[in-house]
């Protein structure tokens, strides 16, 4: 008999990895597609990370600094954060691991918006904890109200995205002060910022504020993917308690983050004039992208973050296939239960024009009859 994993190990469904560009490039018969799935930084990584990683390569012999010394030492200074409150992750993926991994007890709960990061109830599953989703309301914000009522005693965690994905929505601070003054104090509240820099809403909270203040202990999490271009690097940062850092520390592994890894986020951090391009990059592509999906009389979601959602007449499934087949690759949010929901994040100029261009060719050929599924649930 082969060996069997646990009920709720054998029970989860696999995170729905992407297939290389290459790969789909080759099944599809095309080349010189555009990504534009994954809310990545479509300038490539920062330049400054990059010569830093050049000159890092000649250690690679060596064992990272498994205290990421450095790089938490610059995220000290730079944000005037305690750094014994700060935790390097292998991406801010590995934070949340961490964060469920240290907390979670038999049978614990942890509440998650729905639809939001699908890693979240992934992760509490591993750990056999009980995800709580708490659909958004139907301005597709954050329920805050009914997460709080959500909570009981077997509360452990609670996830906030902000911006939210897949909605690009944010919390704003009162509202946040209010909802962390409704829970009990016992509790771990994860602000996951990993868009926080593409935010324009001066009304949003910074998880940075939140180290050491009364109530449940905020853990702010960011990432170097998304505004600094290193995706691929897999480096990510928490800031909270240095206490509740003790406990993460507990169960990390030794060597979580690599040495290039270090160096590259490091350099990044000074890479002032590389975030702002970023930044300019992405506010002008949602403009255009808004001002495009309007006129095609499509209804689109405004985002804080650096991707939008798009409703469209067809299942989201066959657009994206027909998008695909013309090289230009977008995220259906059917795995989220959004049929009728595209999601795509803002490219560099030419990309954007093509995607705009393509949809306008492709969506009369598909069928705008099927049945409205466009339910926010699964
Ligand atoms: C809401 C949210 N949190 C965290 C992450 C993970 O980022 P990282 O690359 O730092 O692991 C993502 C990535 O897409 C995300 O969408």
């Amino acid at each position: 008999m082969k060996p069997s994993a646990p009920e709720h190990i054998a029970s989860i469904i696999p995170y729905p990895p992407g297939k290389p560009i290459e790969e789909l490039e080759r099944e599809y018969g095309i080349s010189g597609s555009i990504k534009l799935a994954s809310n990545e930084n479509p300038l490539g990584p920062s330049p400054r990370a990059v010569e830093a990683i050049q000159a890092a390569m000649s250690k690679l012999n060596r064992y990272p600094d498994g205290s990421g010394f450095y790089l938490r030492k610059k995220l000290a200074e730079k944000y005037s954060i305690p750094f014994d409150g700060i935790m390097l992750g292998n991406g801010s993926n590995e934070l949340i691991e961490l964060i469920v991994r240290a907390f979670m007890t038999p049978g614990g709960e942890v509440i998650m918006p729905e639809p939001s990061f699908l890693l979240y109830s992934l992760v509490v599953r591993w750990m056999g904890g009980k995800p709580v989703p708490v659909p958004l309301k139907t301005n597709l914000g954050i329920d805050l109200e009914k997460m709080a009522e959500a909570v009981t005693p077997r509360t452990k965690v609670i996830f906030l995205t902000n911006p939210n994905n897949p909605t690009g929505t944010v919390i704003t601070k009162i509202d946040f002060d209010a909802f962390l003054s409704s829970v009990p104090p016992d509790l771990i509240i994860v602000l996951d910022e990993a868009y926080i820099d593409f935010n324009r809403n001066p009304d949003t909270p910074s998880g940075f504020d939140y180290i050491g203040t009364q109530g449940p202990s905020v853990v702010a999490l960011r990432t170097f993917s998304k505004a600094y271009g290193l995706a691929g690097l897999r480096i990510g940062y928490g800031t909270m308690d240095p206490d509740i850092a003790g406990f993460l520390n507990r169960v990390r592994q030794p060597f979580n983050t690599g040495s290039l890894a270090q160096a590259a986020a490091l350099a990044a951090l000074d890479d002032e004039e590389f975030l702002r391009k970023t930044r300019q990059t992405i506010w002008s592509g949602l403009e255009y992208l808004y001002g495009e999906i309007e006129k095609m009389g499509l209804k689109y979601f405004p985002s804080e973050a650096n991707f939008f959602l798009i409703e469209i007449p067809c299942m989201a499934k066959d657009l994206f296939e027909a998008m695909l087949r013309r090289g230009v690759i977008i995220r259906s949010m059917a795995s989220y239960g959004m049929e009728r929901f595209i999601r795509i994040n803002a490219g560099i100029a030419g990309e954007n024009e093509r995607f705009i261009r393509t949809l306008s060719r492709v969506l009369p050929e598909l069928d705008g009859t099927a049945p409205d599924r466009g339910a926010l649930k699964p």
